[in-house]
């Protein structure tokens, strides 16, 4: 079966295909020219069902008739009153690089004297068959952000997140010990049930 990413960003897409291994996945960008979508959901599901829709028109005004995935995800710190949450790719500012965000948050850690605080990742999966019928799965990574980066493995916030029962980044970290917590990867576990009755 071959499902279509609403995604470009090259940490998802290789997260996604490394574990769906039996399933053909492709970015849209595959198939059609990247396009702003403007996420002005107020939940990680709604964002990921406004990305799914707008890429599924596209690509049916294309000609594609495909079943699309899309992942909304982010990260929210109790020090900063559990942001950014689904602000997490603008956290450092509209067009903010992974890189900008992490300064951000570190910025934001240092200036309330906190070196370490308890935070989440939450992913939701959102998924459009062919009969536009919506699915929606959701999967969290729970443990701790400090104001220091380690390493750079994985993306994103990944350099200052240390997940429960852990005591390294996930910068730091194997990505297959990452699969082992990861909130993405919760999600496609249940996404993959969705797709198999599809199928
Ligand atoms: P989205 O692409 O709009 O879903 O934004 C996701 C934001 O959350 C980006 O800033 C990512 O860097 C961050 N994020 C989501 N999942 C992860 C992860 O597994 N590791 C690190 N950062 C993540």
């Amino acid at each position: 079966m071959r499902v279509i990413l609403a995604t470009s960003n090259r940490g998802k897409v290789r997260e996604i295909k490394e574990f769906w291994r039996d399933l053909e996945v492709i970015p849209y960008t595959d198939l059609i020219d990247a396009f702003e979508i403007e996420e002005n959901g107020l939940t990680f599901s709604e964002n990921a069902i406004i990305k799914a829709k707008a890429v599924r028109k596209s690509l049916l005004e294309k000609g594609f008739n495909e079943i699309i995935i899309s992942d909304d995800s982010g990260i929210s710190v109790e020090a900063l009153s559990w942001a950014p949450n689904i602000y997490s790719a603008r956290y450092g500012g509209v067009n903010a690089s992974g890189d900008d965000n992490l300064n951000k948050m570190i910025k934001e850690l240092k200036a309330k004297n906190v070196s370490q605080s308890r935070a989440y990742y939450t992913a939701a999966i959102a998924i459009i068959d062919k009969n536009e019928k919506v699915y929606t799965t959701h999967g969290w990574m729970h443990g701790d952000v400090i104001d220091e980066r380690f390493g750079d493995k994985g993306f994103g916030y990944d350099p200052i997140f240390i997940p429960k029962g852990e005591s390294q980044t996930l910068g730091v970290l194997d990505d297959k010990i990452k699969e082992g917590y990861s909130h993405r990867i919760k999600a496609l576990k249940l996404a993959k049930i969705i797709l198999d009755k599809l199928h």
